[in-house]
């Protein structure tokens, strides 16, 4: 297949590009566009046969349900039933952004969406050309993050290329997704809410809005043996190629140790690369030092997780060795995808 590939603009977005992207979505193709989250891969959510394409095109388990995303937060009715008082409040204060709801589904909702459950996600995404776009095409669109299957998510066009390129009509390159791990998952089926995925939006913003949010406890370090609600969360996901290693600890004993397992790899003839703040940089004696921000930036650290991911994949590392991260507010969201990405495994000195 051959993938056009549309450079647009944020702030001055091409209107005859738009339309030729929606006009695809509505046609029943496969449209990567970027949110500000991560990238995703859209087709048109009521379309089974679109729908899955986007599960072929990524190799993605189709059990995995989708998120339908919209333009106008009035259209949530079209396609989801019972929607609790809570769920209104916490729509209005976070639509569009990053805060992904599950509510009950209407028949209108493919199985193929909702990998045959009863409930469907929906979001209003707040990136402009993601906004245009749905809104242009008029149609729900069902968006995945726009990766192959397992593979850390894209948030810069370039990742979007390396793993759709043939496999998708059209790549949207509008910049990078500004925050970095995808949305925030929240079931607002049951009376108080819960946290299926933590993402930008977090429990203490939740709970400005609405009394109580509970945490999916499949979520929280101690309970390995929970399957979690939100499908997606039990696949390995976000890995790169080499062996991810995290270690937590008193930060120059972690530093002291990753310099001495880094000195034993290299020695043995490996390729290893270490993920550090830029703090920390000039600590490490490895030859790969790859920065993902500040100690006291977390939103930096969130966004640039992914990217650091792929770039050691670019590289062919063998061994990625990092410190856990600070645990709150979206670092929670960041050591969830970290630690998946690292098969659920840390090393605490
Ligand atoms: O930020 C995002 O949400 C990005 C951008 C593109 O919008 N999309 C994204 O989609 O991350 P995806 O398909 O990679 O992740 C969707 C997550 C999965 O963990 C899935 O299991 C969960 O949402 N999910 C979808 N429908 C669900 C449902 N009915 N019940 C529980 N979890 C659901
Ligand atoms: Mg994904």
């Amino acid at each position: 297949m051959h993938t056009r590939i549309y450079k647009l603009e944020y702030n001055n977005i091409d209107g005859k590009m738009i339309e030729e992207a929606a006009n695809v979505l509505i046609e029943g193709g496969l449209v990567a566009f970027p949110t500000e989250t991560v990238y995703g891969i859209g087709a048109n959510a009521l379309n089974e046969n679109a729908t899955k394409n986007i599960y072929k095109a990524k190799g993605r388990p189709s059990d995995n349900p989708l998120i339908i995303h919209i333009a106008n937060s009035n259209d949530v009715i079209k396609y989801a039933r019972d929607i609790s008082k809570d769920a209104y409040k916490l729509m209005n204060k976070f639509w569009p952004g990053p805060l992904t709801l599950i509510f009950k589904k209407r028949d209108i909702v493919p199985d193929i969406i909702t990998g045959g459950l009863d409930t469907v996600a929906i979001r209003v995404p707040s990136n402009k050309i993601a906004h245009t776009l749905i809104a242009k095409a008029n149609i729900p669109i069902a968006a995945p993050s726009a990766n192959l299957s397992g593979r850390p998510s894209p948030t810069r066009v370039k990742h979007v290329i390396q793993d759709l390129n043939h496999r998708v009509d059209v790549i949207i390159d509008g910049g990078n997704a500004e925050i970095g791990l995808e949305s925030t998952v929240l079931d607002v089926t049951a009376d108080i809410p819960i946290i299926l995925r933590p993402g930008g939006i977090t429990k203490t913003m939740l709970e400005e809005v609405v009394k109580e949010v509970q945490v999916d406890r499949a979520l929280l370090e101690d309970s390995n043996h929970q399957i979690p609600k939100a499908p997606g969360m039990k696949y390995k996901h976000y890995a790169p190629k080499g062996k991810l290693i995290v270690i937590s600890g008193e930060e120059n004993q972690v530093i002291e140790a990753i310099n001495q397992w880094t000195k034993e790899k290299e020695d043995a003839g490996d390729l290893v690369g270490v993920i550090s703040t830029y703090e920390n940089k000039s600590k490490y004696s490895c030859k790969n030092v790859l920065v993902i921000g500040s100690k006291y930036d977390p939103n930096e650290i969130a966004s640039n997780l992914f990217r650091v991911l792929r770039k050691m994949d670019d590289r062919s590392i063998a061994y990625i060795y990092t410190q856990a991260f600070f645990e709150e507010g979206i670092g929670i969201a960041t050591m969830n995808r970290l630690m998946k990405a690292a098969g659920n495994k840390k090393i605490c000195l």
